[in-house]
């Protein structure tokens, strides 16, 4: 490979496709810098785009975060590069993420350059899904996604999948009454149509998908307590397939980690015709997080909890440019 330093229009190229991954409210939380000399693409938090309320500790944003690190990954492997990633390299800056070294000579790994188109075909969908069953293979697919970044992914059973709802109910009873919480949902997902002045973060009214009838799916209504004329009602799949997310320990690293899983499951189920929303709710409150655990399986701590089916896309929500969240010294 050529030690020269990349032009650019590649690197802009790779951060553009970064910041195609989810996060928390579409704050996208993230800065990068292109250091030429040394070839190091570097990921920072943008700690402005923190949601103090709804994410006091900061896991949903470094799970964002790692979903973008993991589309850079995709995107320079289909670039024929071969990236080293050394995860938080300076422990006395917290905000420093991820550093990507682009110089690598080995191979391209090709199992995530396959997942490269999936990574603008990828929207969160929060419309009714079909009931249809994620066949058996499709389902290990999912799950060696996850393994692949060292993450765990499952399928819970009937009792589980039950108490999770229950716990995405009571998260949504909490959020009613914490102000704060509301307030920051209020910011950044906006009830009006987005029109022609479409700002370029959070999520924009046509991304809310129908209101649901009845609580079957656990899908985040973010225009709950606030009046949107017009907003058709939907009947949801009696019987969501969920998947919960999760890692053997926790902290800062082990969420950059599972964001990189998450966003690998995530493209290999667009890759295989699914679709996909998420929830976070009853991981927002300790309490809830630790009874979202399935006690007899060895993942100690929820990181995301997955809707996954057949259904209509979702929404594109907007990206900022990258001349916004990228630097090049
Ligand atoms: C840590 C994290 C938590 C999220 N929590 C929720 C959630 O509770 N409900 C939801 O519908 N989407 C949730 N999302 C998805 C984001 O809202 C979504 O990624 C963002 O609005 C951008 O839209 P897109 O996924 O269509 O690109 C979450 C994403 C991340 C990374």
């Amino acid at each position: 490979m050529s030690a020269e330093p990349f032009d650019e229009d590649t690197i802009t190229g790779l951060v553009a496709d970064a910041t195609a991954a989810p996060s928390l409210h579409n704050a996208q939380p993230w800065r990068f810098r292109y250091l030429g000399g040394v070839g190091v693409l570097r990921l920072y938090a943008d700690l402005k785009r923190a949601l103090p309320r709804t994410d006091p500790e900061r896991r949903g944003l470094h799970l964002g975060c790692g979903a973008a690190l993991l589309n850079l990954r995709v995107s320079a492997a289909a670039a024929g590069l071969a990236p080293v990633v050394r995860l938080l390299p300076d422990p006395a800056d917290p905000g420093f993420l991820a550093e990507v070294h682009l110089r690598a000579t080995a191979p391209p790994d090709q199992a995530l350059a396959l997942l490269h188109p999936a990574i603008h075909r990828r929207h969160s969908s929060r419309h009714p899904y079909r009931d249809e069953e994620i066949p058996a293979t499709v389902r290990e697919h999912l799950c060696g996604a996850a393994r692949a970044e060292g993450a765990q992914l499952l399928f819970p059973g009937a009792w589980h999948v039950r108490s999770i709802l229950e716990l995405v109910w009571d998260a949504e009873g909490q959020e009613a009454e914490d102000a704060g919480v509301r307030g920051e949902t209020a910011q950044w997902a906006r009830t009006e149509p987005s029109g022609t002045a479409e700002a370029p973060d959070g999520i924009p009214a046509e991304a809310f998908g129908p209101r649901q009838r009845g609580t079957a799916a656990p899908v985040r209504d973010f225009a709950v307590g606030r009046p949107m004329p017009g907003r058709p009602w939907a009947s949801f799949e009696k019987n969501p397939q969920i998947a919960i997310l999760g890692t053997a320990r926790d902290g800062p690293a082990e969420w950059l980690r599972a964001g990189q899983a998450l966003e690998r499951v995530l493209l290999r189920a667009t890759t295989d015709g699914l679709v996909a929303s998420v929830t976070s709710q009853p991981l927002e409150w300790p309490e809830l997080r630790w009874v979202a655990r399935d006690p007899v399986s060895s993942m100690a701590h929820v990181q995301m909890v997955l809707r996954l089916g057949y259904g209509p896309q979702g929404h594109p929500s907007p990206r900022r440019p990258v001349n916004e969240v990228l630097d090049i010294v």
